[in-house]
């Protein structure tokens, strides 16, 4: 099942970073960390090419109320973000009857390897548990992606079935693996 998730007032701190909604301001920071090749592209979209799609995809992240940037608070830059959409699971018939969401994210690649993503996919799991009352969180990986891969396993996720990810941008099928944790 799925809901609506509104993120519009929420800022969530952990010990390195504050999650919070995007704001025009942040353009060229995420600019910065988008137009970097490859790094889009483990998630299946494609490194911005010019600022302008930066600042076309930050009005979505804005007006759809559901991607939280990553804030390194020692520099107070946005270095990531973090979504929560629609997950397979709304449409499994085992797990369809669950409130579901899917978590997705991104990180800039200066800041890979500190446990920037875990502290931040942790913060995400008990926002959506504890205040949103969420039964399920889903996330997935492609196969080659043995970095999101370590985040997944370390947050706690459990592996459910293999799948195909068709991304549009780079008109490329990926075989992934999805994930899911239940709140016990
Ligand atoms: C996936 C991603 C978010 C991981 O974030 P992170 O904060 O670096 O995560 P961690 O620090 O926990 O590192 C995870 C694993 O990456 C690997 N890793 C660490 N630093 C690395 C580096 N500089 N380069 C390549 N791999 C690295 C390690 O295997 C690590 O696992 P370990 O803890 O068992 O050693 C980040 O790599 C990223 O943004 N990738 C591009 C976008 C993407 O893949 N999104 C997810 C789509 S499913």
């Amino acid at each position: 099942m799925d809901i609506n998730i509104d993120v519009t007032n929420i800022t969530i701190e952990t010990d390195r970073l504050l999650l919070r909604p995007w704001k025009e301001a942040d353009l060229n920071d995420f600019y910065e960390y988008a137009s970097v090749d490859g790094v889009g592209e483990m998630a299946g979209w494609k490194h911005h090419d010019s600022i302008e799609i930066s600042k076309k995809i930050l009005k979505s992240f804005i007006s759809q109320k559901n991607v939280f940037a990553i804030v390194y608070k020692e520099n107070n830059k946005a270095i990531g973000s973090i979504g929560i959409h629609k997950s397979w699971a709304n449409d499994d018939e085992a797990f369809k009857n669950l409130k579901a969401k899917e978590i997705g994210y991104v990180l800039a690649k200066e800041y890979w390897g500190k446990g920037l993503m875990p502290e931040t996919v942790n913060a995400v799991i008990n926002l959506c548990f504890d205040k949103f009352k969420l039964d399920a969180l889903t996330i997935c990986h492609f196969n080659t992606n043995r970095q999101s891969k370590r985040v997944i396993e370390k947050c706690g996720f459990k592996f459910v079935k293999h799948s195909k990810y068709y991304a549009e941008q780079l008109q490329l099928t990926f075989a992934d693996m999805q994930y899911i944790l239940i709140n016990e």
